[in-house]
């Protein structure tokens, strides 16, 4: 009986394998195609893993609403959230009040203190050893070595997602030392 019951079983299993291959198919067809922009974000070269989005957090742990966000921050503002791997990430207002499509990684990289914005100076100033970031994030005063790394600042139905930035740096017009 026992045979009967894998004879059965081997054509139907076929079937079931030849459904998942359709189905398979038919769904990441459409999807890739409607990731491509993301695809290669979410697929960083050199084979790391959790290259994926990660939805911005407020300061309560909410996921940030472009929308109400707009609301209470204006141009300019530079306010941290939660980003990529839990790093506090700047979200940026622009002049014309809309969110800029970059973050900027708080993370000094001198020695690793989180760097606050100063509007006054329209800089962020580390208060650990004095580092200097313009308006952007791209050091302009050392000890720290490098700029503050970037993430993309997408919007997926009005919540922001913060992506990996794996592209050249538009501060520096070169690759991404981060990733
Ligand atoms: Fe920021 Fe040293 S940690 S300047």
């Amino acid at each position: 009986q026992a045979t009967s019951i894998s004879a059965d079983r081997v054509p139907d299993m076929g079937k079931r394998k030849l459904m998942n291959l359709i189905l398979l198919g038919a769904i990441s067809l459409p999807t890739a195609g409607m990731l491509f922009p993301y695809t290669y974000f979410f697929v960083p070269p050199g084979g790391s893993s959790g290259g994926s989005g990660t939805f911005a957090k407020d300061a309560l742990g909410n996921d940030v609403v472009a929308a109400e966000w707009l609301k209470i921050h204006g141009p300019g503002d530079r306010t941290l959230t939660q980003g990529l791997r839990g790093d506090p990430t700047y979200l940026v207002v622009e002049s014309d009040r809309t969110l800029a499509t970059y973050g900027i990684n708080a993370v000094c990289t001198h020695l690793g203190c989180v760097v606050p914005w100063n509007s006054a100076e329209n800089k962020f100033i580390c208060p650990c050893h004095g580092s200097q970031y313009n308006y952007q994030g791209k050091v302009v005063r050392g000890p720290a070595p490098l700029s503050l790394a970037l993430a993309h600042a997408d919007i997926d139905e009005g919540k922001v997602v913060f992506v990996p930035w794996v592209e050249t740096d538009f501060r520096t017009g070169e690759d991404p030392w981060w990733g």
